[in-house]
């Protein structure tokens, strides 16, 4: 097995240095290493988009990455977002159009759809769901997150 690599990288702010194995997929380096599980592993095989994160402010497979390929790079997760106390806009507007339901895909929606609001106009629900196209829900139908994201696009609510 090839010697573990020592990683620097930014995680929602926090500057971390960790020594990781070169197989450790970032997604479970997010949950088992850093402790941060609201990131999902669904499928493990690029399908589902459970695990999207954002990755230099582009949405990505978590578990499609190796922790030693993200050296230096800056990585956003669920967590980024609002706190129970003080939602994210897209977070109140996923509870106000009741956009989940298991809620095992929504960590993976909230951030493709953060990824969204930041680099696409959303001027129609095609541009919404063409989006979305690569996030699974065996839920909702859909519905209501095009809506939750429609509302948060039209609101233009600040997007952080
Ligand atoms: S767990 Fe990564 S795409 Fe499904
Ligand atoms: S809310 Fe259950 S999978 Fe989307």
């Amino acid at each position: 097995m090839s010697p573990n690599k020592t990683i620097h990288l930014t995680v929602n702010g926090v500057h971390y240095e960790r020594t990781v194995e070169p197989r450790l997929l970032l997604v479970d380096f997010l949950r088992d290493v850093l402790d941060l599980t609201g990131t999902h592993i669904g499928c493990e095989h690029g399908v589902c988009g459970a695990c999207t994160v954002l990755v230099d402010g582009r949405s990505m497979r978590s578990c499609l990455l190796f922790a030693i390929q993200l050296e230096g790079s800056m990585i956003e997760t669920v967590e980024s977002l609002g706190t129970v106390d003080k939602l994210h806009p897209l977070q109140e507007s996923f509870r106000e159009y009741h956009a989940l339901q298991c809620g095992f895909c929504t960590p993976g929606m909230l951030m493709t759809g953060i990824d969204l609001l930041r680099t696409k106009t959303l001027a129609t629900d095609e541009e919404i769901r063409d989006g979305l196209s690569g996030n699974l829900c065996r839920c909702t139908g859909y519905e209501h997150i095009v809506a939750a994201i429609r509302a948060t696009a039209k609101s233009r609510k600040e997007i952080t």
